[in-house]
């Protein structure tokens, strides 16, 4: 059977895009710049991008596109075996266990979502939001309902495949949100806390450039952001024809994936400011603090709220999407399955394994992990380690395994000063900054 392949290139980037931005640009951005200084954090994050992300983007893409099969076989084809193939390995595995707590946490966004169409959220007393929230994800059914629904549709749309499904909502989707986050952004220029976010958000404080955890997490975040690490930028790329070109592709969606999370904060940040909410309030800041604001605002805080909540429910959606494409590849190219059978087992597995992380929150599943919940087990072991294990074997494979030649074509570079940078970051920058941060972590995790 043929290989399926992206309709355009443009497609191909949008999808691209569509993996990038998610809950990571909005929820998970927004509580780490909050938490951890602002613009500092900010400033820090964006050198992480640079750094780090674009070249170890560059490379997952390299392997996919030579490789044109799923992440663990594209490794092979494109020259790996013992040890190298850890790296496609991780992948798939990181994105099985991501997409199964991702459907969760992107559940209670729908349920936010139905909640203010429903009027249920506006109605919330003052200061009761976190009873609220609280109240529902400690609950049993209505997690896993809430799951149940947003993963039904991830795979509804990845059962059509890559031209029919996944091309054609991220080339509806992506649009969308770029004017949602824009309209938002606008409006929560124009209230009165936006000098002090702006201030927040632009003009560091010098003094955390000093604290390492806050290095630690802005590269944590670049892996997240840009969905690396988890096999899903090689499974995209693989769907890619031989003669495009890659270092524009990348570019363009880390471009893309960093102003989303900047203007995200824009939207945010003034918010937080105009309200007196405390900006590190931590993972709960979109849904507590910030459904608290929105029903201060009277009428137009329930269509911002609807906004807000569409808007990140959709980038969620468009992010899950390619993690059940990892798996979904892995399946047709491994069991010889057609993509249906492959989508639906995948798909109703990783649902299955995601049910223990939505019980965890206050319900049933009661048991910890290293002192933490199932679900946050889960998010620690992949942000801190599988993720960033997989982009330096990714990084290092690229680097010194291939050929320097054959490393530089495929990217595009060729022999320019871009391309030799772009190699030193690979084999050496990169995968240095990686390792110290998986020891930080490690310390922190188990000896601190
Ligand atoms: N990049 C996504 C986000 O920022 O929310 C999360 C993600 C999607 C990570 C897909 C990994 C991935 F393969």
């Amino acid at each position: 059977m043929e290989r399926e392949q992206w309709a355009s290139k443009l497609g191909f980037i949008l999808a691209a895009v569509g993996s990038a931005v998610g809950l990571g640009n909005i929820w998970r951005f927004s509580y780490l710049a909050g938490d951890s200084g602002g613009a500092a954090f900010l400033i820090i994050y964006v050198a992480c991008i640079l750094l780090i992300g674009l070249p170890v983007l560059m490379a997952e893409f390299s392997v996919g596109r030579k490789g044109q099969s799923d992440a663990i076989q594209s490794y092979h084809n494109s020259g790996a075996g013992g040890f190298w193939s850890l790296g496609g390995f991780l992948g798939v595995l990181s994105a099985f266990l991501i997409l199964s707590f991702y459907g969760v946490i992107a559940g209670w966004i729908v349920y936010f979502l139905y909640s203010y169409l429903t009027g249920a959220a506006q109605s919330v007393e003052e200061g009761g939001v976190g009873d609220f929230f609280g109240g529902f994800i400690s609950g049993t059914a209505g997690p896993i309902f809430w799951q149940f629904l947003f993963m039904a549709i991830v795979i509804a749309i990845v059962f059509f495949g890559i031209k029919k499904g996944i091309e054609i909502a991220n080339k509806i989707f992506m649009p969308l949100l770029a004017l949602i986050l824009v309209l938002l952004a606008i409006y929560s220029l124009t209230l009165d806390g936006a000098g002090e976010a702006m201030n927040f958000l632009f003009a560091p404080d010098w003094s955390a450039f000093g604290n390492f955890d806050v290095y630690a997490a802005a590269v944590g975040q670049a892996f997240f952001t840009l969905s690396l690490g988890m096999g899903a930028m090689i499974t995209y790329a693989s769907y890619l024809g031989k003669e495009e070109k890659l270092s524009s592709a990348a570019g363009t969606i880390v471009t893309f994936d960093t102003l989303f999370a900047i203007i995200a904060g824009i939207v945010i940040f003034p918010i937080v400011f105009t309200f007196g909410i405390d900006p590190s309030a931590g993972p709960g800041l979109i849904f507590v603090s910030l459904p608290e604001v929105f029903n201060l605002m009277g009428g137009a805080g329930t269509f911002v709220a609807i906004l807000f909540f569409f808007l990140v429910a959709v980038a969620a959606l468009t992010s899950a999407i390619s993690l059940l494409e990892v798996n979904v590849a892995f399946l047709m190219r491994k069991l010889k399955w057609n993509r249906k059978t492959a989508t639906l087992v995948a798909g109703i597995v990783v649902t299955l394994f995601g049910v223990p992380s939505a019980l965890s929150q206050g319900g049933p599943v009661t048991f910890t992990i290293f002192d933490n919940s199932f679900l946050d087990a889960i998010d620690l072991l992949t942000a801190e380690y599988t993720l960033l294990l997989g982009g330096m074997i990714t990084s290092l494979f690229v680097g010194w395994r291939w050929k320097k030649i054959d490393a530089l074509r495929e990217t595009g570079f060729g022999e320019s000063i871009f391309g030799i940078l772009w190699l030193w970051f690979v084999r050496v920058i990169a995968p240095a900054w990686i390792l110290i941060l998986l020891i930080i972590n490690f310390y922190n995790d188990f000896l601190a």
